[in-house]
């Protein structure tokens, strides 16, 4: 039995029931529901949000597979388009954490199955979501709203799934090896995963359709942050004037959304929680590109970089 299954409705209940599952990382159940495994307290989050969201034209979507830089999009985005609003002063991230001003969908606001009413969220909204494209309720793909999509190589995005579930993990469980969920993480089945039909749902998209989803590379943002927030702001519609780009509006945005920056914002280390159950301090860690290689050894990195290019050969998308 799966306590974390909180479904009210008998219909659902059967339908979970007849759903694959396995043990994931947290010692609890993931559902293999619509070619995607989810974690059992975040199902019924995920049918709601398919059955009852509505997205506007003007909505940003914000899409990553856990673990790849989401925090960082959220606070970056948010600050491109409220930027003639508010100042650095006096922006809303010095007083509410960055995941309460950007929400998850299914993590957050359907998170208990229910239909939440969306109305007074002022434009132009922006939601974020980790569910896989082909399971994206179809007014996001049916309208003009925007889809961002943030991607990660996936050696660094195991490293940093890893320590954030070990480091949430109930108490009461044993802590589960590095060998044991990257097996889990290179076969797909993991919350989200596979990891490859992630990358690869949204990568196809962003090139069949380069208006409606944009696709970035966490390394990208990192190495060149400055060329990739002019990207996201042309894309998102919110260029950067000539005028802003000589005042170093960029680079001011660039550093308060920062890892030091935010971090270091007081409402991100408040004790709130995500999803009801994450300390929002756990999404900041170290923030840098390629600690993997403190962790796998050569035959694992060797491992993943074989899944890797097997999964994505032809696809374009080089990782
Ligand atoms: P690490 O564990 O490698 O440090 P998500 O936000 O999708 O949950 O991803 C969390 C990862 O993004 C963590 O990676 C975290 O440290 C990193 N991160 C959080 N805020 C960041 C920022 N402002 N800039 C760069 N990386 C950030």
């Amino acid at each position: 039995e799966d306590d974390e299954l909180n479904v009210q409705s008998q219909e659902l209940k059967k339908l979970l029931k007849s759903l694959p599952r396995e043990r994931g990382w947290h010692g609890r159940y993931l559902y293999l529901y619509r070619d995607f495994w989810v974690p059992g307290y975040v199902l019924t989050g995920v049918i709601s949000f398919q059955q009852n969201f509505q997205a506007k034209d003007t909505e940003i979507i914000l899409v990553t597979f856990p673990k790849s830089g989401t925090t960082w999009l959220k606070a970056l985005v948010y600050s491109i388009v409220n930027r003639k609003i508010f100042s650095f002063d006096n922006t809303p991230l010095n007083t509410s954490n960055v995941h309460e001003l950007v929400p998850f969908l299914e993590l957050n606001l359907y998170l208990n199955g229910l239909n939440p009413d969306l109305s007074g969220i002022p434009s132009p909204r922006v939601f974020t979501t980790h569910v896989p494209y082909p399971s994206l309720p179809e007014s996001i793909k049916s309208t003009t709203c925007r889809i961002v999509y943030l991607c990660r190589n996936p050696f660094d995005n195991f490293i940093s799934l890893w320590h954030f579930l070990m480091r949430t993990r109930p108490k009461d469980l044993e802590p589960l090896s590095l060998e044991y969920c990257f097996d889990k993480f290179c076969t797909g089945t993991c919350g989200y995963g596979p990891f490859w039909d992630h990358f690869l749902g949204f990568w196809n998209e962003s090139l069949k359709n380069p208006n409606k989803v944009l696709f970035l590379m966490y390394e990208d943002m990192k190495m060149d942050n400055k060329l990739q927030m002019k990207r996201l702001a042309d894309f998102l519609g919110y260029p950067f004037s000539e005028n802003e780009e000589k005042e170093g509006v960029i680079e001011k945005i660039s550093k308060f959304c920062s890892f030091e920056g935010m971090r270091d914002l007081q409402p991100n280390n408040s004790g709130d929680k995500v999803a009801e159950r994450f300390d929002v301090a756990s999404y900041f860690r170290k923030g840098e590109v390629g600690d993997w290689m403190n962790y796998l050894t050569p035959s694992m990195a060797d491992r993943l970089k074989k899944v890797v290019e097997e999964k994505l050969r032809g696809s374009g998308l080089n990782l």
